[in-house]
């Protein structure tokens, strides 16, 4: 089998050497052995420039946070392993050497709520039928540490890749809960794939110190936190922009 989960063999690595080169993989950030960062693009800028912007309002915020969602999410996509396909095009009797998802059965997204869920459902859009776990995680507004309210995770997942998903990652305090949970019902830490879009420092030491075989994937990575724990230059509080509650 491609991918074994007992014996910790080839999850997240890609398994047709020979597309390596061809398809780019997000760059790894310096210092870290497991945390990549997407290509930076003018239009990538552009987008994070409308996210941060504190003028954007409701609407331009959603929008551009569902693009980068998009770019990142199929960067992080990268990790899932993929098997070479070949079609027959429509023209000439030509044929196209591609790849082909694979393994999609053993693949679940965890979103932890509430602002996880504008990447969640972009994934359950594009690859429906993927099981979705839930986990509500709220910040004390005062101290900042996690509290758990809620989790249903999909059945077996201890058998699953799971492609854990979370804006931000701030003090690391919730994501890091999160693994913690799902570690206790049997996922391996290198079947978590985590996806956020910005990311600071010190949430990263956290938990690539706590969890060095979990892999993150981040949209931009920031320079730190305020006294009050949010992440500067930051965007602000990600779920009250995205569903209008600020
Ligand atoms: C935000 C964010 C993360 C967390 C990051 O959620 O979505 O879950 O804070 O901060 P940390 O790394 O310091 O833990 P929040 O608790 O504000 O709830 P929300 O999803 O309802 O916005
Ligand atoms: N949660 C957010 O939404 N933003 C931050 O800056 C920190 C935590």
């Amino acid at each position: 089998p491609l991918h074994d989960a007992k014996n910790g063999k080839s999850w997240f690595v890609k398994p047709w050497t020979s597309f390596q080169a061809a398809a780019s993989l997000p760059d790894k950030v310096p210092g870290y052995e497991r945390v990549h960062v997407i290509k930076r693009t003018y239009f990538t800028i552009s987008l994070f420039t409308q996210l941060r912007d504190l003028n954007s309002s409701q609407e331009i915020f959603v929008k551009s946070a569902r693009h980068l969602i998009s770019i990142i999410l199929s960067e992080a996509l990268n990790f899932v392993p993929f098997m070479p396909k070949i079609v027959n095009t429509p023209v000439d009797g030509a044929t196209y050497t591609g790849l082909e998802m694979t393994d999609v059965e053993n693949l679940c997204v965890v979103s932890i709520l509430r602002a996880a869920d504008s990447m969640a459902d972009h994934i359950s859009h594009h690859l429906p039928g993927l099981p979705v776990g839930k986990i509500l995680i709220q910040r004390d507004e005062k101290t900042a540490k996690p509290n758990v309210f809620f989790k249903k995770f999909p059945k077996n997942i201890q058998a699953k890749r799971v492609i854990l998903v979370d804006p931000m990652l701030a003090t690391g305090g919730s994501a890091a809960e999160a693994i913690q949970i799902l570690k206790d019902d049997g996922v391996p830490e290198h079947c978590i794939l985590m996806v956020c879009i910005v990311a600071a420092d010190e949430g990263l030491q956290l938990l690539t110190k706590r969890f060095p075989q979990v892999r993150i994937v981040c949209g931009e990575i920031d320079r730190g936190l305020n006294s009050q724990k949010y992440i500067v230059p930051g965007l602000g509080d990600f779920g009250d922009r995205f569903f209008g509650t600020n």
